[in-house]
Order: structure tokens, then sequence, then C-alpha cells
């Protein structure tokens, strides 16, 4: 890859990152799950996720994304290549092209309903409007089939364009633009919700502590969504990773994206929160919160349309900025290894993200009750989809953790890393063994035959151990080979 992939300012990469991980997971999904899962014991134990699991595999794949410096498919080619390991790591690529494409299909529907209540917020449509006006209101949306594909097209439109524009004019130069916006944005409907709805009410549902309404379930959503909100497991960080500079410290960025990321998704629980009880609204559950309660909320309150209309700005720029970052790896891909010209290629992936986002489109109306997908798989496209990214983040993501901690070397890694003997050792031992095993408990659980929590635990343990023993005789035979 050509000098001109590196981005150009130190701190782009974290713009990028930050951009690429903040997105519908922090604004919409996460206050929810606070709330349902105890509040300030949830926030501690996704913490505990966020540090121990995700911040080491969030270093793993920068790291696998900077030394090859090539897009996660050809990168791990590279890589195995590099270090004479069995090419079905190669799997780690395209695993993740996959999840893109899928993400990035049902993903843009969802963001097309923000475009919707950004109009209507704009137009006024809905001054006044009481909760049963509301809910027909995105009723009426999501059975239009005609209306979700429209804005589902007009939101693919505007990320291809900035993606197509380059890594330096359209990366680069969208994500300067976007980034410090959003965050002013937070703070503007963060003020307007202390000021205009009910904070103490907010604080006290999203941190109250109360250990006894945290079970082991707890635990388990706590680490799907801390991969799912750090964009792990799918190669829009190792592609990201491919443009860093050399000497910007892996640490200290993976630790800011984490830091940012969670910090966000708290500040907006706080908003919404603050707006939905203010308002005399119930925490509902679901895309409910978002597009129906907080547009319910925002009516009723002085120059509530403006602030909504700012609120779904961002919620639109979170969710352009996520999308990106799914579509640059496949590209990336495309121009790297057809030497396809850079707009060729995304106008390639984002058709393809098009098409198989009809699938979710269509499974608020025409396929609501009856689809393929149902008789198949007995739930709709969307929640098919939504189900498969569910399992391939998390297995991409072990995966990751074992390539970087296994197959690079210590050297290699403190190359990488170029940080104290210690804090390398502790992130070796923390990919080597214990996000592997984390991931692998919960993989194990999700199964639906599975019950309880020790059988999952015994066999993710032992798996990841019989690994390791496996690994570390490899090395031995490797060293007398060598
Ligand atoms: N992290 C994004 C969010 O929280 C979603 C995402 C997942 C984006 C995977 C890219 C890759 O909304």
């Amino acid at each position: 890859m050509s000098s001109d992939n590196i981005w150009t300012h130190k701190g782009t990469f974290l713009l990028a990152a930050v951009g690429s991980a903040v997105g519908l997971g922090n604004l919409w999904r996460f206050p929810y799950l606070v709330g349902e899962h105890g509040g300030g014991a949830f926030l501690l134990v996704y913490a505990l996720c966020v540090f121990a699991i995700g911040v080491p595999i969030l270093i793993a794949e920068i790291m696998l994304g900077r030394n090859s410096r090539r897009c996660p498919i050809m990168g791990m080619r590279f890589l195995t290549r590099c270090h004479k390991t069995s090419r079905a790591w190669e799997i780690i690529g395209w695993l993740g092209g996959v999840s893109a494409l899928l993400i990035l299909s049902f993903y843009s529907v969802i963001s097309g309903w923000a475009i919707h209540y950004l109009g209507e917020m704009l137009t006024g449509s809905l001054r006044g409007a009481d909760a049963a006006t509301l809910a027909s209101d995105f009723a009426s949306l999501i059975s239009s089939p005609i209306k979700l594909t429209l804005y589902h097209t007009l939101f693919l439109v505007i990320c291809a364009y900035i993606v197509a524009r380059g890594v330096h004019r359209g990366l680069e130069s969208g994500l300067r633009l976007l980034m410090p916006t959003l965050l002013v944005i937070l703070l503007v409907v963060l003020f307007y919700a202390a000021a205009a709805g009910d904070m103490l009410a907010a604080s006290d549902f999203l941190l109250s502590f109360s250990l006894s309404d945290l079970s082991l379930e707890g635990w388990l959503v706590a680490l799907g969504q801390s991969f799912f909100t750090l964009s792990l497991g799918m190669g829009a960080i190792m592609a990201y990773g491919a443009y860093m500079p050399s000497e910007t410290s892996l640490t200290l960025t993976a630790f800011t994206v984490a830091l940012i990321d969670t910090l966000v998704a708290i500040l907006a629980g706080l908003a919404i929160f603050a707006l939905v009880f203010g308002a005399g609204l119930s925490p509902d559950e679901g895309p409910g919160l978002m597009f129906v309660s907080l547009p319910l909320a925002f009516t009723a309150m002085p120059s509530g349309a403006l602030i909504g209309a700012i609120f779904f700005v961002l919620v639109l720029g979170a969710a352009v900025s996520s999308a990106i970052s799914l579509i640059e790896p496949v590209a990336a891909y495309l121009v790297e290894r057809f030497s396809l010209s850079r707009v060729t290629a995304v106008l390639v992936v984002v058709g393809v993200a098009w098409a198989l986002g009809l699938a979710t489109v269509a499974s608020f109306n025409l396929w609501a009750e009856q689809s393929p997908f149902h008789d198949l798989f007995g739930r709709s496209a969307f929640e098919v989809l939504e189900l498969t990214t569910h399992i391939t983040l998390p297995f991409c993501g072990l995966l990751i953790a074992l390539f970087a901690g296994w197959s690079l070397t210590q050297t290699e890694s403190m190359k990488e890393m170029h940080t104290r003997a210690g804090w390398l050792s502790l992130w070796r031992f923390l990919v080597r063994f214990i996000a592997p095993t984390g991931v692998a408990f919960v993989f194990l659980r999700a199964l639906p035959y599975v019950e309880g929590y020790w059988l999952p635990a015994i066999v993710a343990i032992v798996t990841v151990g019989a690994f390791a023993a496996y690994r570390t005789l490899g090395e031995h035979e490797g060293h007398h080979g060598g």
C-alpha cells in the first residue's frame, strides 16, 4: 500500500474509530439496556467487558491492520503467509467482509427512519401530536416499502459519496467536520434535556446501583453490546488501522476510543431519559424509545421541534460515520484485489448492501408475517440478519484475539505497541486467554439448547486451554525445526 493511504493527521484514526464506534448502538440501544439490567451495576459490568475484553481485542484488531497495511482480507492473507500459519485464519477477513455487508444492509434501513423524523421535525408536521398520532406515524412509516426504500437509498447515497471521495478527501475531511459537530450537538441536546426534562429521574434510572437486578443474563448482554458498540470483529477497525501512522500509540488510542464511546452512551442516555421522563412517558423498549417516545417528548416541550431536528441530525451523523466504516473494508478489498477504481468499488459495495437491505425493508411490511425467511428460520429477514451478526461479530473477535495473541511474536507485538513490558505481557495474557474464554462463553451460552452457565463456562475454558496447549506445542516444534 502506498503511503498516500496513511491518515494525514495523527489524530484521524481516533476520529475515525470513534465515528465508527458511536452510532445507533450508543444513542438508542445502550440507554435502554442499562435501565433494564440493573442501572449502575450493569454499567460496572459493561465497563469491565469494554475494558478487559473489548479494549484488548480493539488493540489486536488495530495491530493486525497496521502491521499488514492492507484491507482486512488481503491483510490476513499477508499475515498468514508471513507467519506461516494456516490459511484458515483468512476467514477473519472474509467473515468481517460478509458481516459488514449484512450490518450495512439493515443499519441503513434503520438509519433511514432518522431521516424521516428529521423531516417531520423540520416541517413541524408533528407539532402538538399526541401519543396515538405518533404511534400511527411510526406504523405508517414502517408499513410503507416505498418510503423505507427511499430513505434507505438516500442514506446509502450520502455514505457512498463520502467513501468514494477517498481516504483523505472523503473519509478524513468528512470525519473532521462530522465528529466535532456531533459533540457540540450532543452537548446542546444534553443542556436542553437538563433544562426542559427531568435529569434527576434520568440519572436515578441510569445510575442507581441495584446489584439484585443484575442477572447473569445482564453479563451476557453487556458483553454483546461491548462488541457491537466498539465495532469489533468485522474489519472496520482493521481497515482504519491500516491507515494509522506507525508512531501513534495503540494503547492510548484504544483506551480513548473506548472511553469516549462509553461517555457518549452515558450522556446520550441521560439526555434521552431526562426528556422521556420530563414528558411523563415511560422508558419504552425497542425502536419505540427513539422513534416514538422521544419525538413525543420533543413535541411537548418549548422549541422542541428545533431541538428534535438537531437531535435527529446527531443520530443521522453518528449513523453515517458508523456506516462509512462498514463500506471501507470491503471497498478497499475490491480496489486492492481487482484494481477497481475507488468509485466503482464503493458502488459495488453499496449496491449489494442496498439490494440486501430490501429484505429488511420488506420485513416490516410485505414480509412481516410470511416470507422465505419465516419458512426457513421462523423469523423475519431483519431478525435473521441481526441475529447472524450477533454471532459473527463475537466469533470473528475471538479469532482476532487468538491470532494476535498466538501468531504474532512478543517482539512483533512490542514493535507495534512500543510500550512497557508489563503492559505488553498483560495485554498478551488478555488476548490469549481472557478475551477468547469470555467470548466463547457468551457464544456457547447463546446456543438455544445450552442452559445454565456452568456447562458453557467449562467448555469455553477447556477449549481455550486445549488451543493454548496445541499452540504451545507447535511453538516448541517450530523452535526445533527452525
Ligand atoms: N458501533 C456502531 C454503533 O454502536 C455499530 C457498528 C457495528 C458499526 C459494527 C460498524 C461496525 O452503532
